[in-house]
């Protein structure tokens, strides 16, 4: 699909002119996202402003076409129908506007290649502020009694008929719509948090609210949303973290065979693992170096500290009960290590054994600052099964291994016919086969671009995992592509 898509976007160019729409497009993208930035900063009569407002017209107008439609759709844009791949530096952008986008439950924007600056000012401002689902509404109704007509919000479903035919594989679709859930869950993860520091006690209700659609979604199709607990360069990782152990436990279950209303269950209580955390200093957590003996104290109280916060919800349910016992039982080890330590050396519990192997995956694959580079999530598979195994429960490490494959997404492989391949998401058929993208080996620091990703061939051996330093390319930027 990658391959339609951009070798369209190399035939398309904005007519009289030799940049492709895609380049275009993206300066579009990032002249429009700079725009509401400084929109909410400044005044109308600002300078620095008013340039913007200049450079955003001129972008619609290097374009040179009469209408220019921005379409945003999953984790992609498209400019007058052609979509557009991010960058690795400019997917923050894409990001920002999508959000923006979606927050106001609207499809995208159409330009007229007249619209001057008062016009676009006017609008910006009503779009900045109606931060609701009814956004398009209100703006159509604005602009038409303003008799303003060089700039409209798109509905999303007129988005879904105009981009169904422009080329975007269900491949793609699915992955676009899997990152939406994740950053979503991701929001859903920090707001419940933010309100359990405040209010003392988890809303139990809410972490279910910000579970289900994983578990929905891992039922219908595991692989993107599993795949994208790859991505450790989040600017909320604590967050992500409580989002990435939830998917892997949710889907690790799966694979050990948990009922619906268990997955449910195992979701909330992952999401929650680490709220004793929420008594833990910042300076401890986030101490960029080694801890001493106090601030290991500290930490090692969290467990309890999250039995007790959780403890606080009103009611007594199930739901409450599992997440209490994984929040204490996270750090323990099925072979009686770990902490706390308890006396009469009683089982972890199946949740518990299971959310443990996905916590401690997850956070040894993660960035910290005292750490010159995490390990892979290869090398961190290899440690759990290991020397470290005899600390896990066997069936968790079966299923944590089935759920991530055993090239995890992130891995970069050498093939027998000297073919450099990164993992992208994990293959549920075969855990030894994951969906690739190549990597050109000649300059070897390039990804080849526009390469379709594919599902590793049978008959191509591995000959080789590869550390990352072998092989100068970004991989978050990859994944993140
Ligand atoms: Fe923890
Ligand atoms: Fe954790």
């Amino acid at each position: 699909m990658r391959e339609r898509e951009d070798k369209r976007g190399d035939e398309h160019t904005a007519e009289g002119d030799n940049l492709p729409i895609c380049t275009l497009g993206g300066v579009l993208i990032s002249r429009l996202n700079g725009l509401l930035r400084g929109m909410r900063l400044y005044g109308a009569s600002n300078r620095a402003l008013l340039a913007q407002q200049q450079e955003l017209l001129d972008a619609v107008k290097a374009m040179q076409a009469d209408e220019v439609s921005l379409l945003g759709m999953g984790e992609y844009f498209y400019v007058n129908g052609v979509r557009l791949r991010p960058d690795a530096s400019s997917v923050p952008v894409f990001r920002a506007l999508l959000a923006e986008f979606e927050v106001r439950r609207m499809g995208g924007l159409r330009f007229s290649a007249h619209l001057g600056m008062a016009e676009l000012e006017s609008f910006l401002r009503v779009l900045l502020r109606e931060r609701h689902e009814n956004a398009t509404a209100v703006l159509k109704a604005e602009t038409a009694s303003a008799g303003a007509s060089h700039i409209c919000a798109i509905q999303p479903r007129d988005v879904r008929a105009q981009t169904s035919t422009e080329g975007e594989g269900p491949e793609d679709h699915d992955r676009g719509q899997a990152r939406m859930l994740f950053s979503r869950a991701v929001r859903g993860a920090r707001i419940l948090y933010q309100r359990t520091r405040r209010t003392g006690k988890p809303a139990l209700q809410q972490a279910r609210r910000v579970v289900q659609p994983i578990v929905d979604r891992l039922l219908r199709n595991a692989d993107s949303l599993v795949g994208l607990t790859a991505l450790k360069r989040h600017d909320e990782y604590t967050y992500a973290h409580c989002v990435n152990v939830s998917i892997l436990s949710i889907r690790m279950g799966q694979l050990l065979g948990l009922s619906r209303p268990e997955l449910a269950g195992i979701g909330v209580a992952a999401l929650l693992h680490d709220t004793g955390k929420l008594m833990v200093p910042t300076e401890v957590l986030g101490k960029p170096g080694p801890l001493d003996a106090e601030e290991w104290a500290v930490i090692r109280r969290h467990p309890m500290e999250g039995l007790r916060i959780i403890s606080r919800t009103p009611g007594l349910s199930e739901l409450m009960l599992s997440a209490m016992r994984v929040a204490f039982e996270h750090h323990r080890n099925v072979n009686q290590t770990g902490y706390p330590q308890v006396r009469d050396g009683r089982a972890m519990g199946t949740f518990s054994r299971i959310v443990a192997v996905a916590d401690v995956f997850d956070a040894l694959t993660a960035h910290r600052t005292y750490r010159e580079r995490p390990l892979t999530a290869h090398e961190a598979l290899r440690l759990l099964l290991g020397r470290e195994c005899e600390q896990f429960d066997r069936a968790a490490l079966w299923a944590l291994v089935n759920a991530v494959g055993l090239y995890p997404a992130g891995t970069l492989l050498r093939t027998a016919s000297g073919r450099v391949l990164l993992s992208v998401s994990p293959n549920a058929r075969d855990p030894r086969r994951p969906v690739c993208r190549e990597l050109a080996t000649a300059p070897r620091d390039e990804a080849a671009p526009n390469a379709p990703d594919f599902i590793l061939d049978a008959h191509e051996r591995v000959a080789h995992v590869l550390p990352p330093e072998d092989v100068d390319v970004d991989v978050e930027g990859q994944l993140a592509a």
